[in-house]
């Protein structure tokens, strides 16, 4: 029979079986009549003491894969209430402690980063897995139970939904060189990776009415920060029959808190907590990448979450406070406030610290000309009391992250969408000519759902990485994602 993983099995009551269990060996220490081993599965932070022979614990080193048979026994040690009396031990795998890169130390974020395929097994990196499994579940079963149906939109795609150009181009290895005779071919017109499944998305609400996707997500960017991936996945919702902004962002209100709630109280939750703690109280003993967060301070961001109701400010308003605190002097940025420019990084984080007040912070209403094409006009357009026409659409603030999310109402009607897609230079997607253009490569199935049927909807996209920084307390998204793609990584 297999063994059960030691999160299962440390409290399990043997009496007097023996027991087996497999896992690693974190630590060993050998005294001259007895020798003491650690061993973990990544299952939980939790590690088993063994109680080793000199002749058993002979070439066992720190990352040696074991199988050990044994009896559970009181253990006088403080550590632990029990250690497990070792009849039997194999060897499953040797390490080689002289060359092994992953030595019982702390290791700088940095050095971690060149072995994405050796960091999982860091105690505090399955911990992070588990965390993504966990987040996962916990908001499937959410939009399950509010009826939202998942799908499994393309990746490879002939569209850049947000129009920034920040696109991968997929080629065939057999390119068709010449120009193809068959325009279905699908290689004959450009094709993507996916910036975004919001418009098959919305395709598909007008079929189930609510939909969402965890796809992988490609950017092109050229942006080498720490909240920046080229590959990383987004969580995306579309709702069909809304007809007001803030539904939108009731959902993704509900979504979190539910999710930050249901943290609070679950085993990932609390090794989380209980890993910062441990780092705080002994850097020697960190293994993980990231500085540790005071404990108090991940619990409160977690209640930040199931605090509200959150703060939601228009653009003008989020302006408005910015250029007010430069002139009380509480605030200082490079760059200063101004309605033309837009949100820099600088004042989305004072925006999230000063209006969140450790709740997070929905900024509304941006100026037409900073967003894509497919968003509706703001619904009170009262666009003359505005500096400028504005959008029905969000971004989600919160602090170190920033921008975590952000979402709009879609313009569902037809003729409205096409002069925005003129407007944002979109004039090729227009026509969709089978002359000069191959047919795919135009919009019009997009204008369709505008054509047939067309309905009041809205959605949003969140970081799905950048969330698990935040519900972390991991500062930099290349340590929460193992082993995902940033602008200068090689290999593997
Ligand atoms: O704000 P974005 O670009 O929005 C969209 O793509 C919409 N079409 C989504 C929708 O409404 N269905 O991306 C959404 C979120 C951002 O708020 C950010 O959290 C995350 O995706 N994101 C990234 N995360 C990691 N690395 C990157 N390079 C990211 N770019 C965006
Ligand atoms: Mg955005």
């Amino acid at each position: 029979s297999v063994a059960a993983l030691l999160h299962r099995d440390h409290d399990v009551d043997h009496g007097d079986r023996p027991v087996t269990l497999n896992g690693y060996v974190r630590s060993v220490r050998k005294q001259k009549r007895v020798a003491f081993a650690a061993l973990g599965d990544g299952s939980s932070l939790h590690t088993v003491q063994a109680v080793l022979t000199p002749q058993q614990a002979e070439g066992l080193s720190t990352g040696a894969a074991v199988s050990v048979t044994g009896q559970w026994t009181p253990s006088p040690g403080k550590e632990q209430s029990r250690e497990l009396h070792v009849a039997s031990l194999r060897i499953l795998g040797h390490n080689d402690a002289s060359t092994y890169p992953l030595q019982k130390k702390y290791h700088t974020p940095e050095f971690l980063r060149t072995l994405p395929h050796l960091r999982p097994r860091l105690p505090f990196n399955a911990l992070l897995l588990r965390l993504r499994s966990y987040v996962t579940a916990q908001l499937t079963s959410y939009l399950a139970e509010h009826d939202f149906v998942q799908a499994h939109p393309p990746i490879i795609t002939s569209s850049d939904c947000e129009g920034a150009g920040d696109v991968f181009t997929v080629t065939p290895e057999t390119p068709a060189s010449k120009p193809h005779p068959d325009h279905d071919f699908y290689f004959a017109s450009p094709k993507y990776l996916t910036v975004s499944s919001q418009l098959h998305l919305e395709a598909l609400a007008h079929s189930v009415s609510r939909v969402w996707a965890l796809s992988p997500t490609f950017r092109a960017e050229k942006s080498d920060t720490a909240r920046h991936l080229s590959e990383f996945y987004m969580l995306e919702a579309e709702l069909a029959f809304v007809d007001r902004l803030d539904d939108v962002m009731d959902l993704v209100e509900s979504m979190l808190r539910a999710l930050a709630s249901g943290l609070q109280s679950s085993r990932v939750g609390e090794e989380l907590l209980g890993a910062h703690a441990r780092d705080l109280d002994d850097a020697g003993a960190r293994d993980h990448d990231s500085a540790a967060m005071a404990p108090t301070t991940l619990a409160r961001r977690w209640q930040g979450l199931v605090d509200g109701p959150w703060p939601r400010i228009t653009y003008d308003r989020a302006i408005q406070l910015l250029k007010h605190a430069v002139a009380q002097g509480v605030a200082r940025f490079d760059h200063a406030p101004d309605h033309k420019d837009g949100l820099h990084t600088e004042h989305e984080r004072y925006l999230a610290d000063a209006v969140g007040q450790g709740s997070p912070v929905f900024v509304t209403d941006y100026p037409r000309n900073m967003k894509p094409f497919y968003m509706s006009p703001s619904a009170d357009a009262a666009d003359d009391a505005r500096e400028a026409p504005t959008v029905s659409c969000f971004d989600l603030l919160v602090p170190d992250i920033c921008e975590l999310a952000g979402g709009s109402m879609r313009e569902h009607r037809l003729a409205e969408l096409s002069r925005s897609m003129e407007e944002h230079g979109l004039h090729h997607a227009l026509t969709g000519d089978a002359e000069t253009q191959p047919s795919d490569a135009s919009l019009q199935w997009y204008l369709d759902l505008r054509r047939y049927g067309s309905v009041p909807h809205g959605g949003f996209g969140l970081g799905f990485d950048r969330l698990l920084c935040y519900l972390s307390g991991v500062s930099n998204i290349r340590d929460v994602s193992s082993p995902r793609r940033t602008p200068r990584r090689k290999h593997p």
